[in-house]
């Protein structure tokens, strides 16, 4: 799929912004800090709901303003949408797709797919769980939009379990309030349970591409595993600081099944539950290992193998939304990835998304990114955008 026009209003540094996005390669070059990861931001927030550089979407409304415009025209197969989004600092937000609103704005999600790459990603494999999981869940809903449904009536689950976990710590656990906190569990559970056999499912379903894609990648053979660590097995729980607790790996999708481990675990841990007044057990409390061979990349790989990984992952994301999706190609974001990368990771990158259908890259330095991605050139300059200018 690609985009063919895309309009900005009060979206970061930009007042307006009206660019005709081309297919193949479109490189947004000009100096630091003048709106070129602001402006394929607009276009990841519209695909997924969420930036790589923020959590929220406050600051992406421009300063001294009180809403900002994120419109696209999006194409796919000769068919036309227009998906637009609202983002408002004192009401909700709004979307509209085709013209007509849409009852929520997580309805957007799934009309424009995208993978993005960025030197955030380093953080999946070298930072806490919260990386890993983001990383995961935003492949789930991309793969099955109604999981964002799932996952908010998961946190807005979790939010309230909690809220009466500490409630009951003070006041000391009561009968009205055990019997109110089983019927939190149900749901829960409900909900957890499709979360975790969801990851299980992609990680599963990801795993081909990314062994074809470490190898091609990297030039090496070592192999690249995901293993799922879940909260919902052993005796472990996790601590606050979210590291170091041993998990262990799950392996089944079988929804009944997780349900009947995470109904089991949340008995053993009641009262260290009500003790602490928090929820200590579910999917937000999982992690993935990122393995490397027989090592785990975390704490282990080097910063070349890091990066190789990281790119793996994002490459596997694309074959995996190929294949899974009726839209095509996603839309790959590149913010600032070149630059960061050796001569050799920069033309083997450059080899395996040239094809793409449509393919966002943003530069300070035009040089840093391999010549054989010929491109339409926009040069970006204080949120203001020039014509694209074709270089092929
Ligand atoms: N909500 C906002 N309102 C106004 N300006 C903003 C807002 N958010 C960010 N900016 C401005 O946008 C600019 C950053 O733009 P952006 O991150 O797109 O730069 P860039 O062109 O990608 O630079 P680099 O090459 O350094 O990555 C900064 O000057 C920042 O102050
Ligand atoms: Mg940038």
């Amino acid at each position: 799929m690609l985009i063919k026009h895309l309009s900005l209003a009060n979206f970061r540094n930009y007042k307006t912004a009206e660019v005709a996005f081309q297919p193949g390669v479109n490189l947004l070059v000009g100096p630091n800090g003048q709106g070129k990861t602001n402006l394929v931001e607009a276009v990841r927030f519209l695909s997924t709901l969420s930036s790589h550089r923020v959590a929220g979407y406050q600051p992406l409304i421009k300063q001294n303003e009180d809403s900002a415009l994120i419109r696209a025209l999006a194409s796919f197969d000769d068919r036309e949408m227009l998906i637009e989004l609202e983002l408002n600092r004192e009401s909700q937000n709004k979307a509209r797709v085709n013209k007509s609103p849409s009852q929520k704005v997580r309805d957007i999600l799934g009309y424009i797919n995208s993978v993005t790459f960025a030197p955030e990603d380093l953080d999946i494999i070298k930072r806490d769980p919260s990386n890993r999981r983001a990383f995961i869940d935003e492949l789930v809903v991309q793969v099955w939009p109604r999981f964002a449904g799932v996952y908010s009536d998961y946190e807005r689950v979790l939010k309230q379990r909690n809220t009466l976990l500490k409630t009951a710590r003070q006041t000391g656990a009561k009968g009205s309030a055990l019997s109110t906190l089983d019927a939190w569990d149900e749901s829960l559970i409900n909900f957890g349970a499709e979360i975790v056999a969801a990851r299980v499912d992609v990680i599963e379903r990801l795993r081909p591409h990314l062994f074809a894609a470490y190898q091609k990648i990297a030039i090496a053979n070592n192999e690249p595993k995901i293993i799922v660590k879940s909260s919902l097995l052993g005796a472990a729980i996790v601590s606050d600081d979210e590291d170091g607790a041993p998990l262990d790996a799950i392996e089944t999708k079988d929804k009944l099944q997780i349900a009947e481990l995470f109904k089991l675990k949340l008995e053993f841990v009641r009262s260290k539950e009500l003790e602490r007044g928090i929820s200590l057990v579910g999917p937000h409390r999982d992690d993935l290992v990122l393995m490397l061979g027989e090592l785990p990349a975390k704490g282990y790989a080097s910063h070349g193998e890091s990066w190789s990984y990281a790119l793996a992952l994002r490459l596997a994301s694309i074959e995996l939304l190929k294949a899974e999706t009726r839209s095509g190609d996603p839309i790959l974001i590149l913010d600032d990835v070149f630059a960061e990368l050796d001569a050799g990771r920069r033309s083997r990158l450059a080899e395996l998304i040239a094809n793409n259908e449509q393919v966002l890259i943003t530069a300070a330095v035009g040089e840093d990114v391999p010549q054989e991605l010929s491109a339409v050139i926009f040069e970006v300059r204080a949120g203001e955008i020039s014509d694209g200018e074709n270089n092929a």
